[in-house]
């Protein structure tokens, strides 16, 4: 069954959400029950919609100068990892007491709260108990902390600064989710502030540590501000984010297979044809492209994706029954939402951009993905571009997937550990995953592409663009978007921008 509201019931919720909410995270547009299967078939395979283009990068060619400028690594631009400096390291001799944290969202999300946490233990001068992940109703891994994350590591790499605990002690064993599940509990703190200050912790949560020795906070997730918030605070964070947290040594060791198959898979065909062309080098490089493309995505775009007449009356039916009205984006044109560069891009965009930067179709591309909306119909552009394109699947077996296949946070965990050995990164959907990998590229300078998207809509708006063209266009919008630093700004993420705040200028 359907629930339709009347005009001014959507108005009224319409109008709450918009204030609420920014545009691009349709996970918390998420309702409780499933969308009831949609009465119109969605399988008419979505057709390519830049044939012209297609044309253009199946033929086109790249010069030797410009795919040796696109693979070289980043210049130094003089920024450092300063997140270790910090200057006066010490666990306080007497803990305040116990915190502990129950964190939602998928891997991404959960990191970033992992790392708020140590933050708020060390304000506190109280002891960690390693965070419990909750089961996201999108995602629906169960995995704990301890099934993703190096726990003695990240112990051992925090020692000096914060205690951290696996458990409880006895007498507090009592504190768990189910107890806080099912009542209201004095130790709960259940009213943290979206971004709290570092004072807010102290004037609510110090007095519960001290009458109880407890104190669990939920909701967590965006409860601590990056705002005015002591350096080595800051820094702390960044240690936790990009030295404490490693992946458990199988998710390394599938990551790391991944990628030796990925260099070595057709190297007799192709590396020494590359070398003699491009010089030594490139046969052992490769680029991740991160995308989510899925139905949700398309769907809270309001965007068309060429998929005809049935993918958009499922695509609008979707909307309809999971968000009843409160899509901002839906009151919009296609046409208006490209040129304001709003509408996720296609696999087969995707596929025409990398080809216009000068990706040629020896180069080896992984697929960081979970799921395509449309399938391998919508990827199949891609693919001809791309070739050599592989993902967790083709470069593994059955077997050796058996402990991450269907856990949505293990499986996240090999894609990121693979962005982070690639040479170039670039992301087609913006969201925790991209944020999170250009914040650690940059962390560590290493090259990543940021797509332009309002140059990309209007461009594929464009029917009477050239191949030729449409190369230049895409070249010069993207010269300043391949990792060159960018220093935070008020309110924006630390995990997204480390610099200045954990980055040194030596
Ligand atoms: C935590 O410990 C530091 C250093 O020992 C001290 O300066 C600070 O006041 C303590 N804060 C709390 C909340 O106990
Ligand atoms: C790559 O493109 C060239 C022409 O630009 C073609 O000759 C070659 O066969 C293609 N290679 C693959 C693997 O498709
Ligand atoms: C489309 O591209 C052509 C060729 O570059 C250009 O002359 C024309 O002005 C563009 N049209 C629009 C609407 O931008």
């Amino acid at each position: 069954m359907e629930l339709y509201f009347s005009g001014s019931q959507r108005a009224a919720i319409a109008g709450l959400f918009m204030v609420l909410l920014p545009v691009f995270l349709p996970n918390l547009f998420r309702p409780l029950g499933r969308a009831s299967p949609s009465m119109f078939s969605e399988w008419n395979a979505p057709k390519p919609r830049h044939l012209d283009l297609l044309e253009g990068a199946l033929i086109g060619q790249t010069s030797v100068r410009q795919q040796n400028k696109l693979w070289s690594p980043l210049p130094n631009q003089g920024w450092k990892p300063c997140a270790e400096t910090t200057n006066v390291p010490s666990v306080p001799e007497k803990t305040r007491g116990y915190i502990q944290v129950f964190l939602d969202g998928g891997l991404n999300q959960q990191k970033m709260g992992i790392c708020d946490a140590v933050a708020v233990a060390k304000i506190l001068n109280a002891t960690l108990v390693i965070p419990h992940l909750e089961v996201n109703p999108v995602w629906k891994d169960s995995s704990s902390f301890t099934e993703i994350f190096d726990v003695d590591h990240f112990i051992d790499v925090l020692r000096d600064e914060v205690s951290i605990v696996k458990e409880l002690p006895s007498e507090l064993s009592w504190s768990t989710r189910e107890y806080y599940a099912t009542g209201i509990r004095a130790t709960r703190i259940k009213t943290a502030p979206v971004h709290a200050s570092a004072n807010w912790y102290l004037d609510n949560v110090l007095p519960i540590l001290q009458s109880y020795g407890i104190a669990a906070i939920a909701p967590f997730s965006h409860r601590l501000t990056f705002d005015n918030v002591p350096t080595s605070i800051q820094r702390l964070r960044c240690k936790v984010n990009f030295h404490a947290l490693a992946f458990v040594p199988h998710i390394r060791e599938l990551g790391d297979a991944l990628v030796n198959r990925l260099l070595n898979k057709n190297q007799v065909a192709y590396q020494l044809e590359e070398r003699d062309r491009i010089g030594k080098g490139k046969a052992r490089k490769f680029v991740v492209l991160h995308l989510r493309f899925d139905k949700d995505m398309a769907a809270h775009s309001a965007c068309d994706f060429g998929g005809g007449k049935a993918e958009k009356l499922a695509l609008a039916k979707y909307r309809q029954v999971l968000w009843q009205g409160r899509v901002l984006n839906s009151q919009f044109t296609d046409e208006k939402l490209r040129n304001q560069g709003r509408c996720p891009l296609t696999p087969e965009e995707i596929g025409l951009l990398l080809a216009a930067l000068g990706f040629d179709n020896n180069t080896r591309l992984y697929l960081a993905s979970h799921k395509v909306y449309g399938g391998e119909a919508r990827i199949s552009t891609l693919r001809q571009l791309f070739p050599l394109m592989e993902d967790k699947k083709s470069l593994s077996s059955v077997e050796e997937r058996t402990k991450v296949e269907g856990k949505a946070s293990l499986l996240a965990a090999v894609d990121y550990y693979v962005s982070m050995q690639s040479d170039i990164f670039i992301s087609a959907s913006p969201g925790n995953m991209h944020n999170a990998l250009v914040g650690h590229r940059a962390y560590l300078n290493m090259k990543i592409i940021r797509p332009n998207m309002a140059l990309l809509g209007q461009l594929f708006l464009n029917k009477s663009m050239e191949w030729s063209e449409f190369q230049r266009a895409v070249v010069e919008g993207h010269k300043s978007r391949q990792g060159q630093i960018r220093l935070r700004k008020e309110k924006q993420s630390i995990y997204t921008y480390p610099a200045p705040d954990c980055m040194c200028q030596p």
